[in-house]
């Protein structure tokens, strides 16, 4: 097959379902007592998020944005721009923004930026994995899946120009 020539597995499909569980573990004592309001960054974190909610035991509300993607490219404008909004307020609510892979950074730092400007009684980041080496601005990352080297991976909700959202498993492009 296509894609199996083309993409070096780097995660499986049983350590991203074990490091997910872990993560549910961690928010439900984290927030134990109160309510959430899981924020999915759209398109690539939605495999990540349907996982992690069957993992989380405490009541949660779920909502969708959606940023500026890279389109066909491999790295980042630069620039971020909102292309969809929460559906429902946030004031006074605690909010988990819960991301496929944070990257230079800026994503999460422009919806954190835009967020806390709302007044939610908390804001917080979940990310599956994170590329530290290409970092750009600094963001507080509560919970988080994987730290990978600086390779561009798909699978698990990540793509590359659309495509390889449906592999079980993250893998990179190979070079
Ligand atoms: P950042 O703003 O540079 O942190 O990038 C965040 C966004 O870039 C993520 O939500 C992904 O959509 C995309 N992205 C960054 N790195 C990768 C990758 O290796 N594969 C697929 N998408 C990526």
């Amino acid at each position: 097959m296509v894609q199996e020539e083309t993409i070096e597995e780097l995660i499986s499909e049983s350590a991203i379902r074990k490091r997910v569980a872990a993560l549910g573990q961690e928010i439900n004592a984290a927030y134990a007592g109160k309510e959430i309001v899981l924020v999915g960054v759209l398109t690539g974190a939605v495999l990540f998020l349907s996982d992690l909610i069957r993992c989380i035991h405490i009541p949660i509300e779920l909502d969708f944005v959606a940023t500026s993607s890279y389109g066909q490219a491999t790295r980042s404008s630069g620039e971020v721009r909102l292309l969809k909004d929460v559906s429902h307020p946030i004031q006074g609510k605690h909010v988990l923004l819960v991301e496929d892979i944070v990257d230079t950074g800026l994503t999460l730092r422009y919806l954190l930026e835009t967020f806390q400007a709302r007044h939610p009684a908390s804001i917080a980041c979940c990310v599956l994995l994170d590329k530290p080496s290409r970092r750009v601005t600094d963001v507080p990352l509560k919970f988080r899946g994987f730290e990978i080297e600086d390779r561009f991976v798909v699978g698990y909700g990540l793509d590359y120009a659309g495509r390889f959202r449906n592999l079980p498993y993250i893998g990179a492009l190979r070079k």
